[in-house]
């Protein structure tokens, strides 16, 4: 059993294959947070926790005459509550009907069982059976006010991964407010640490920053509605030194698509906190008695052996427990979709003669993005009327449909389901579906309104129109796209007092809607987006295997773009599409080969005019799409190494399959330089006794005479010496100039 209660020293142990975490319920009922890391035996931990009241410190009342060391504000503990003495950023806020904002956690009671819990609206990880899954439940209580905490920990033993939820109960006499309701503390006594935040913006997501913690607080968040392309709602905590290969490193991320705060704080001992959960700033929810909240699901894992045993840790955790159904383990489509090629300007002929040329070159699904609905000649009008606009089309959706599908092809449409424009029969049918405060004009953000799925009606209506546009098209696919943020934080359909529900209640109905989508359609592909990935989270990821990464195609923007999503989320659901040049973002140049290799570490397709290819890059396309599948197994299951980052001359990634039978090594050149050094790898995973050969995917005749043998199969290394000595990249004829290296045990 991986969850152990010890009753001597009143110690909760959750073990996972290699890491433990420890829990201690102390004299006066607090729960301390006693131990996370490496996998320990089973003592009591808590001698660790050192009792060091400062003398400015409080004292719960019961200690006060006496035991002065015992202070909230100093002791690490699972979940604090603000009132009862700790000064620091606490987890909990909750006021009463008085106005008194007060909660004093203390156990009350514990329940281990096998298998995974449920957080009933809300996306989690899931657990298929219940071998190797446990949970445990501790129940926290304020005396007075009756008000109980319920903190959740799902332990995953072999992903070594924990969960965390809590659910807060008004177990007394009158209403509450939540204020704050975090859904992980993790309090560490000991360690300096430096926080690993991935900040980014439109076209330029998750890149890495990573600075020391120093005394006050760190913290990074959303107030827009939606997890946002600022900041992402998942962080690494640590250790000084700590790099791929060697160092302790924890992380943590949110399951969820709203607003967030991710704090770190360091405190006057040098103890750091972190916290993550919903943004309390316009979170305010009302709990009559008897009433729950459920706080969305945090994941956290460990590593002693650096960032890439903690990305790895992540990497299975999310392809496993967190994607699910009928795609979780299916190669995905390599697709075509159309906004590059056309944006708003086509016609059904004009797609049909796309899709032709795409299914020659080996594509299997087109998506045909936004424009096919209501009046929607560029992005002031339309969105909201979801109906085939068939004077534009020249053709019934049914029939284009059935066009693309002919070919052999997959047919896929983009929404935007939360969002209405103006000028739509929409609006004008339901002014007050539009979020808005009342007397005021709302803002917009290109050009759109958002629409309220707060609201069941309105959730009822999208689910019904979705459903009907989807049957008639006959889309194995969907593009779910969210392109502005919400401001005007107002639902019609909210009393006033409730108002401060709303932008939860809002992502609860986004859920709703995708769940009620997938119900109905268990084979449909959904992929996330929001003006690329500004809404790239474990949340959506419940529901959409695949999340376009980012707006930016640009082979080499995407190198950092997709080395920072990389940290705690693996290729197989990142969205990643070969576009035309000069890039429609950056105008530059890339060559084809450097555009599909970086493609290719994700979920792979082209977003061209393929009418506007020559002969030539069209069969290089056939050949890249052939390797893509040959190779697709070893890039979504296998494991992935950061072996240079973009930072460098050269960066470079490896993939090697579960088996250690196959790897893929990508380099991709920045700028070349007169007489460049070569540069050398260390590759990793490899089966250490198995002979390799290496050869390049394209462009093998570019190779240096010295290069040719070695990169064209011509012998055999071991992986003990790719490992231990390394190869060298072969040399870039030019600028961005990519190479495919892949291995096979001889
Ligand atoms: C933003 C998305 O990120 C793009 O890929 C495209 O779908 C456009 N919206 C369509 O308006």
């Amino acid at each position: 059993m991986s969850i152990r209660y010890n009753p001597d020293c009143r110690t909760i142990t959750l073990n996972t294959a290699r890491t433990t975490y420890q829990v201690k319920i102390d004299r006066l009922g607090v729960a301390r947070h006693a131990y996370y890391g490496a996998r320990t035996a089973d003592e009591d931990l808590s001698y660790l926790v050192y009792e060091k009241g400062d003398g400015m410190s409080v004292n719960p009342y019961e200690a006060g005459y006496g035991d002065r060391s015992y202070s909230l504000d100093t002791l690490p503990q699972e979940y604090s509550g603000f009132g009862s003495g700790d000064y620091r950023e606490t987890a909990l806020s909750v006021r009463d009907a008085r106005g008194a904002e007060c909660a004093f956690l203390r156990f009350e009671s514990f329940q281990i069982r096998r298998g995974k819990y449920g957080l009933g609206p809300l996306p989690s990880a899931c657990a298929d059976a219940e071998a190797g899954v446990w949970t445990l439940v501790l129940r926290l209580c304020d005396r007075e006010s009756g008000v109980s905490a319920d903190l959740y920990y799902g332990v995953f033993e072999e992903e070594d991964v924990i969960t965390r939820a809590v659910r807060i109960r008004n177990g007394g006499t009158g209403p509450v407010t939540l204020e704050k309701c975090a859904s992980l503390q993790l309090d560490f006594q000991y360690g300096a640490y430096e926080l690993v935040t991935f900040p980014g913006k439109w076209a330029g997501e998750r890149r890495v920053n990573r600075e020391k913690l120093t005394r006050g607080v760190k913290s990074v968040g959303s107030r827009s509605g939606a997890s946002g392309a600022f900041y992402n709602p998942s962080a690494i905590l640590a250790a000084a030194g700590t790099g791929e290969t060697r160092g302790e490193a924890y992380g943590i991320a949110f399951v969820y698509s709203g607003d967030f705060l991710l704090q770190a704080e360091v405190s006057e001992f040098d103890s750091t906190r972190l916290l993550l959960g919903i943004h309390p700033d316009h979170f305010r929810w009302t709990l009559a008695p008897g009433e729950t909240f459920t706080a969305p699901e945090a994941v956290m894992a460990y590593s002693d052996a650096g960032l890439e045993c903690l990305s790895h840790r992540f990497h299975r955790f999310v392809q496993d427990r967190i994607v699910r159904g009928y795609w979780r383990d299916r190669r995905r489509p390599v697709l075509l979709n159309s906004w590059e090629g056309t944006y708003f300007t086509f016609t059904g002929e004009k797609l049909l003669r796309m899709a032709r040329e795409a299914q020659a070159f080996g594509a299997e699904l087109f998506v045909l993005d936004d424009g096919w609905f209501g009046k929607r000649e560029d992005d002031r009008s339309g969105l909201g009327d979801w109906f085939p606009n068939e004077r534009k089309l020249g053709m019934s959706m049914a029939e284009l449909g059935e066009g693309i599908r002919a070919m052999g092809l997959g047919f896929g449409l983009w929404f935007e389901p939360e969002a209405v424009s103006e000028d739509s029969d929409l609006f004008r049918a339901h002014p007050d579906w539009a979020v808005s405060v009342p007397g005021r004009k709302p803002s917009l953000g290109r050009y759109e309104l958002v629409l309220d799925l707060s609201r069941k009606d309105v959730q009822d209506w999208l689910i019904t129109r979705m459903e009907a546009v989807i049957r008639e098209a006959g889309a194995a696919y969907v593009k779910w796209d969210f392109n502005r943020n919400l401001t005007d934080l107002y639902s019609a359909a909210l009393p006033a007092e409730r108002q401060g529900e709303f932008q939860h209640r809002f992502i609860l109905g986004t859920y709703r809607v995708l769940g009620a989508l997938l119900e109905a359609f268990p084979g449909l592909l959904v992929e996330g987006c929001s003006s690329g990935g500004a809404r790239f989270d474990l949340g959506m990821l419940c529901f959409t295997p695949q999340i376009w990464t980012s707006d930016n195609t640009d082979a080499i923007d995407r190198l950092f773009i997709q080395y920072g999503t990389s940290m705690l989320y693996p290729p197989s659901v990142m969205g990643a599409h070969v576009s035309a040049v000069p890039n429609h973002q950056t105008g530059r140049v890339t060559p084809l080969e450097t555009r599909a290799a970086v493609a290719m570490a994700g979920c792979f397709g082209y977003e061209l005019d393929p009418e506007r290819l020559t002969e030539a890059e069209k069969e290089r396309i056939r050949a890249q799409i052939g390797r893509y599948r040959d190779l697709w197994d070893t890039v979504f299951r296998g494991k992935y190494y950061r072996l240079a980052s973009p930072e460098e001359d050269v960066t470079v990634w490896e993939s090697v399959s579960e088996d250690l039978g196959q790897a893929l090594v990508t380099a991709v050149y920045g700028t070349v330089h007169g007489n460049m050094y070569v540069k050398r790898v260390r590759l990793r995973g490899l089966d250490p006794d198995a002979a390799y050969t290496l050869r390049v995917l394209e462009g093998a005749e570019r190779l240096p005479a010295q290069a040719r043998t070695l990169f064209t199969g011509g012998r055999t290394l071991l992986g003990q010496t790719l490992m231990n000595q390394g190869m060298y990249i072969p040399p870039a004829a030019c600028d961005r100039q990519a190479w495919q290296i892949r291995l096979d045990r001889a």
